[in-house]
């Protein structure tokens, strides 16, 4: 039975034991989480001979020889490496996971670059069906309503366990994304999430021509507002914020981390600010209603929707009208184009996939019933004091903003031809099928082949976040050699590609991959003040965390598609979501980088998933 709604609370003294709210994580859950098993810590000798594995396509014969001997010396029985494993299975045992903390701070909360494009993912969903500002606002009211919807069910713990490969999966991640926000601060960030507090937040951010309102969406009995009321007082903001502010002040969340850090520190000075930047990093998320962006051609519209997402257009169009540091975005233009965007650190994507196609099934139900309105008060308006100095900030980080907007390239394209139907039809991966694909277009633009990340899963662990998949083998660089040489068989070469994949990635959601540990043991040897081993600061370790191909399959029922930009400067972001009978991708790239090209990646991608089914087709399915 559910602790929550069987204990009867009048019979808990109240002085020993509080009433439990239903607004609190049940206990349900957490019964739960106890249940996963923990993160494990990989062998020594097994990650380093993976590792060595990993190295022969990306790195020469020589760099190879040299780490070696590097990862010889460092496996020495009673060496570093054996001190350092010993380090880190001590902290296994300790904690309920040995990587979670580390991860965020290393990956999320130390990285300085902005969010914007460098971190935070985009999701660009399909084009509502509606034309003019009425249906926008009734849109959002609808899609709030929707993720109260789904909140109720994270509240009361009766959100269902999700399973892979027949585990089940941590859910921490869902108790992240509400309410949360990231924090900046002058050397690293930090997070708040203010769901388990005392007094979880009651309202969401509306943010409209840069202004930003505080919209409470229940009833003072705890009960959610209707969509016809959330819908009036979207109304009352929509009239009260005509003008454009002229001062964007959501801009400042853009910038460079430790540049915002200072300008937050500055702008919070003012009490009014403080109370205004704690409201909106209390809200459950944000609604940015946006001002209309550049029209498009049809062809070119799903870019610039993904770009919308992504970074607002810059400080001519929407880039103003967010709060990049708030976990969840979602954004409503007034042409039917909708999305999100969220802040990485407290989660990944399949958590707010999973909200998405809630809320998704949630906006096609027909009209609610209708309430009678009680006249609610109008949402208050959040005030800013701008100083010289902060609007000097602003004029900077608008500036910045502008550079980077120019400076990324974004391609989202629709494969119509086929989706996971036709790889499945050859009992292979859909993932591995698409990831093999890419292998072949990035060898025929480079005639070589580079680093790849593909997330893994890690959420069979409790507190699981990701590892890495490492794509490029020497089985997915052999096929890509001989598919364009008419002296070789090719179709063993591809099955044999397409299965290295697959065993990688089996290896990756079991907590077997190296990356994360590897990333562990030089962590443990900070900690341990000991000197940094030389494998970490060998070339060919810098060349195999020199992503250049950053991959990731976000799939959700909606037929929507997630972006981001590329983590190195020459380097691709690629993103798919793969459907039965299509598939949406986004490649980015940036301009300032003469050798990419992300439309070309994006073709070449088109072209290398037909080859590979044409190759398939042409062989006697005996032979297969
Ligand atoms: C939890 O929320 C769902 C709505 O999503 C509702 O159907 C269910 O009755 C609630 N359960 C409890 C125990 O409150
Ligand atoms: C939420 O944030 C608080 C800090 O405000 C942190 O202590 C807590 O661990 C977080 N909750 C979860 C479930 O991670
Ligand atoms: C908003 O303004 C429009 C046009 O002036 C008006 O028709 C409507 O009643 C106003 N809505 C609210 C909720 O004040
Ligand atoms: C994905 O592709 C389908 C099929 O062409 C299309 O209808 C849908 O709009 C696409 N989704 C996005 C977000 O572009």
């Amino acid at each position: 039975p559910n602790p929550i709604t069987a204990a009867p609370a009048m019979a808990v003294p109240s002085k020993l034991l509080k009433p439990v709210s239903l607004t609190k994580v049940a206990s349900r859950y957490l019964i739960h989480q106890d249940s996963l098993p923990k993160l494990p810590v990989p062998e020594l000798r097994q990650t380093c001979q993976r590792y060595l594995a990993v190295l022969e396509p990306l790195v020469s014969d020589e760099e190879l020889e040299h780490t070696r001997t590097l990862v010889a010396d460092f496996m020495v029985p009673g060496g570093v490496g054996e001190r350092l494993q010993k380090g880190l299975e001590r902290r296994a045992r300790k904690m309920d996971n040995w990587l979670s903390d580390w991860w965020l701070q290393s990956a999320y909360l130390e990285f300085r670059m902005p969010v914007v494009v460098y971190s935070s993912p985009g999701v660009v969903l399909p084009r509502a069906e509606f034309q003019d500002r009425q249906g926008q606002m009734r849109y959002a009211a609808k899609l709030i309503a929707g993720v109260l919807d789904f909140k109720t069910k994270i509240d009361n713990g009766t959100l269902p366990v999700e399973y892979m490969v027949g585990k089940p999966l941590c859910m921490n991640q869902y108790y992240q994304i509400l309410s949360s926000c990231r924090i900046p601060g002058p050397k690293r960030d930090m997070v708040v999430n203010h769901s388990l507090g005392k007094a979880p937040p009651t309202h969401v951010t509306v943010v409209h021509n840069y202004q930003f309102f505080v919209l409470d969406v229940y009833n003072s009995d705890g009960t959610p507002l209707t969509v016809d009321q959330i819908y009036m007082q979207l109304e009352k903001i929509w009239n009260s914020s005509l003008q454009t502010n002229k001062e964007p002040i959501g801009i400042l969340t853009s910038q460079h981390r430790n540049t915002w850090g200072k300008a937050y520190a500055n702008l919070i000075k003012d009490k009014t600010n403080k109370e205004s930047v704690r409201a909106i990093q209390k809200s459950i998320f944000i609604v940015c209603l946006d001002a209309p962006m550049p029209r498009a051609s049809d062809e070119m519209y799903r870019s610039r929707v993904a770009v919308q997402m992504l970074h607002g257009g810059g400080s001519r169009w929407n880039s103003g009208n967010r709060w990049f540091d708030k976990t969840l975005q979602f954004i409503i233009g007034e042409d039917g184009s909708c999305g999100l965007i969220y802040e990485h650190a407290p989660a990944e994507g399949p958590p707010i996939m999973s909200l998405v196609d809630h809320v998704v099934e949630y906006t096609k139900k027909s009209e609610m019933v209708r309430s009678p309105m009680i006249p609610l008060p109008m949402p208050q308006k959040l005030r800013f004091n701008i100083t010289p100095e902060t609007k000097k900030d602003i004029e900077k980080a608008k500036q910045n903003m502008n550079i980077l907007v120019q400076d990324l390239e974004m391609k989202v394209i629709v494969f119509s031809h086929f989706g996971k139907n036709v790889p499945k039809s050859y009992k292979m991966s859909p993932d591995a099928f698409i990831q093999i694909a890419l292998q072949l277009a990035y060898f025929r633009m480079y005639h070589v082949c580079c680093s790849t990340y593909e997330s893994a899963s890690l959420r069979m662990f409790r507190l699981g976040r990701t590892d890495t998949i490492r794509s490029t083998s020497m089985d997915s660089l052999r096929f890509a050699q001989a598919m364009d040489d008419p002296t070789k068989t090719k179709v063993a070469l591809l099955q044999k590609a397409v299965n290295a994949h697959r065993v990688y990635t089996d290896m990756a959601i079991r907590g077997q991959a190296i990356d994360r540990h590897l990333l562990g043991l030089k962590l443990q040897a900070i900690e341990d003040l000991t000197s940094m081993p030389e494998i970490f600061m060998d070339t060919s370790y810098a060349v195999a965390l020199h992503y250049s191909l950053s991959t990731s399959q976000v799939s959700a029922k909606t037929d929507c598609v997630m972006c981001y930009g590329p983590v190195v400067p020459d380097g691709y972001g690629v993103c798919y979501n793969s459907m039965q009978e299509h598939i949406n991708f986004s490649v980015s790239a940036f301009n300032s980088c003469a050798e990419t090209n992300a439309a070309k990646l994006a073709r070449g991608l088109e072209e290398a998933l037909l080859d590979m089914r044409a190759l398939l087709e042409q062989t006697p399915k005996a032979k297969l």
